[in-house]
């Protein structure tokens, strides 16, 4: 479901930031992605719907990231970007809501459908006719996430899904994402959610994905974390 044959990239020539990445995610596998502030998280997201062009090959959603699958590969592949101001860029949470399902030819009776359903499995249906830029960053956050499930894609990718949420909407966004169906990928520094989450973590240091393996166990391994400048979940410090 995610694919990556070495993959590298450098924002400028010269300096490379990532370097030789290979990678395979399977079919509703939930995935981690975790590392310091830097390590090219999101700049392996950002690949992995094409927002920029790398070396090496991609495939998401079955599909080849290239130029001319990016409609499908974005159709397919939900992304939750770490800043929702990237994201909500309609005049309300309901506008935004609707373009990408009318985009994609659904028809506006199914779009209205799916629009209340999400609305009110993420709790946030008094927002639907609010202005974007008049939420609070975790509003902004969750009606982000509201227009990437009323697509219902395939594949979810989520930067930082979980910054800027009180604890209840983090816990609603968590238990969410336990419930989705879905192949998914989280980078985040939230460990504790990841812990909950995901049952595999890639930890990625200076571009390269520097350990991959199952989430408890890697998240209990002290001297890992410290080396790549994360800490143990506050769950493993008690
Ligand atoms: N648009 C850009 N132009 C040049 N360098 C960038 C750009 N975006 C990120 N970088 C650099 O790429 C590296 C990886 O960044 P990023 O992928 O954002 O890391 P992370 O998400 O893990 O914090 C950092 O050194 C960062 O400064
Ligand atoms: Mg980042």
């Amino acid at each position: 479901m995610i694919i990556l044959n070495n993959v590298s990239f450098s924002y400028d020539k010269g300096k490379e930031i990532l370097h030789d990445i290979n990678l395979h995610i399977r079919k509703g596998e939930k995935t981690a992605l975790i590392g310091a502030n830097g390590a090219g998280k999101s700049t392996l997201i950002k690949a992995l719907v094409g927002l920029i062009s790398v070396t090496g090959s991609i495939a998401v959603s079955g599909m080849e990231v290239s130029r001319k699958n990016l409609a499908a590969i974005r159709q397919k592949t939900g992304l939750v970007l770490q800043n929702s101001d990237n994201q909500m860029f309609m005049p309300t949470v309901y506008d935004d809501m609707r373009f990408g399902p009318l985009n994609y030819g659904i028809s506006g009776e199914e779009t209205e459908r799916r629009i209340d359903e999400v609305l009110e499995k993420l709790e946030i249906s008094s927002l639907k006719n609010r202005q974007n830029h008049k939420l609070s960053g975790g509003e902004k956050k969750m009606a982000s996430i509201a227009t990437i499930l009323v697509m219902d894609p395939d594949t979810v990718i989520m930067d930082e899904p979980c910054s800027s949420l009180d604890p209840y909407n983090r816990r609603k966004v968590i238990n969410i994402i336990k419930s989705l169906d879905k192949t998914l990928l989280i980078a985040s520094h939230d460990l504790d959610m990841i812990l909950e989450t995901c049952e595999r973590t890639l930890i990625m240091k200076d571009g390269r994905i520097v350990a991959d393996g199952q989430t408890k166990e890697l998240l209990k391994n002290r001297e890992l974390l410290e080396n790549n400048r994360l800490e143990l979940p506050l769950k493993y410090q008690l």
